[in-house]
């Protein structure tokens, strides 16, 4: 596509980034972005609530604040019953409201298959801005939320998952990324994203490419949603985490030495997952604590950015 040339687009289509940004003004910058999926869970009301969290989770990996959101909806109206898309847009609006935005609207149309998500609009100080090409060599990486959403949703699809553990993913997918954002936001944070379709690793390279570093993952400390190691191990890993892991095979350093089931969790595709965000050593651990102590519960140091190159990770047993 052609590229854009207006000065104030602060971030664009380049670094995969998590949105758009532009300035508005010296003081306001726009955070836009956009994300709709068909349903990964039984539960109409939840589906709302973890579709919402993840489009709203781009603002919050961008360092902003979500101010508005539409709603984008695919709805087979005349064959399926109207509460269920009731229940979908209640759990929206339940979490838009949660993030302290205003739903300002919305489009639908007819489909034969259910989709749902948001358009959100987000503001942020046009220097304190997040993007993915900051990390620098010293930076102490952080994650916010377990992985495993893909794999478990696989078991929930073939009745393999146990009821608590499908609450547990449930509850991870459905939470907002803001307590995070707005606990980071009083640190020097030199790069965020937030954890989506292309998994841990692809992400994470993503940042480690857009900001030319080496990214170490010590694996063993990568939180996990419980349970989600037995279902690797019976088979139950998406299409999708398979070609991330390939996509990033290249990329990877060690992975002969990594037990496999592990590589399939690291590179699961997740749905509305935690921020990975880099920070220098110095302010690492009063993060990590400050994180914990606000009920970020999962939040771990998973990692360390060691020097400088094209985009690598090195994965450290
Ligand atoms: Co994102
Ligand atoms: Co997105």
């Amino acid at each position: 596509m052609p590229p854009e040339t207006d000065p104030n687009l602060i971030v664009g289509r380049e670094n995969s980034e998590d949105a758009g940004v532009y300035r508005l003004t010296d003081e306001i910058a726009l955070i836009q972005t956009v994300d709709f999926f068909t349903p990964i869970v039984n539960d109409p009301r939840d589906f709302g609530r973890i579709a919402a969290a993840n489009a709203l989770s781009d603002v919050y990996a961008m360092g902003g604040r979500p101010v508005t959101a539409m709603n984008i909806v695919c709805f087979p109206v005349r064959q399926m019953d109207k509460d269920i898309l009731k229940q979908i847009l209640l759990g929206g609006i339940e979490k838009v409201h949660e993030a302290g935005a205003a739903l300002a609207g919305g489009h639908s149309i007819e489909d034969p298959e259910v989709k749902y998500g948001l358009s959100v609009t987000g503001v942020a100080h046009p220097d304190r801005i997040l993007t993915n090409s900051g990390a620098r060599s010293g930076d102490v990486l952080l994650l916010t939320k377990p992985l495993g959403t893909g794999i478990i949703s696989t078991a929930v699809k073939g009745g393999l998952a146990s009821a608590e553990v499908e609450k547990l993913a449930t509850e991870v997918m459905a939470a907002l990324n803001r307590k995070p954002a707005e606990i980071m936001a009083s640190h020097t944070v030199h790069a965020c994203t937030d954890i989506t379709g292309f998994g841990f690793l692809g992400h994470g390279l993503e940042m480690a490419a857009a900001s030319k570093v080496t990214f170490s993952i010590y694996v063993h400390d990568v939180p996990l949603i419980p349970e989600v190691y037995d279902y690797a191990a019976m088979g139950l890993v998406p299409a999708g985490s398979y070609s991330n892991r390939s996509f990033c095979a290249a990329a990877l350093r060690n992975a002969d030495r990594i037990d496999p089931l592990m590589l399939d969790i690291l590179s699961d595709a997740q749905t509305s997952g935690g921020l990975l965000i880099a920070v220098p050593e110095s302010e690492a651990e009063i993060l990590l604590s400050r994180l914990l102590a606000g009920g970020v519960e999962a939040a771990a140091i998973v990692g360390r950015v060691t020097g400088r190159s094209e985009g690598i990770i090195e994965l450290v047993e």
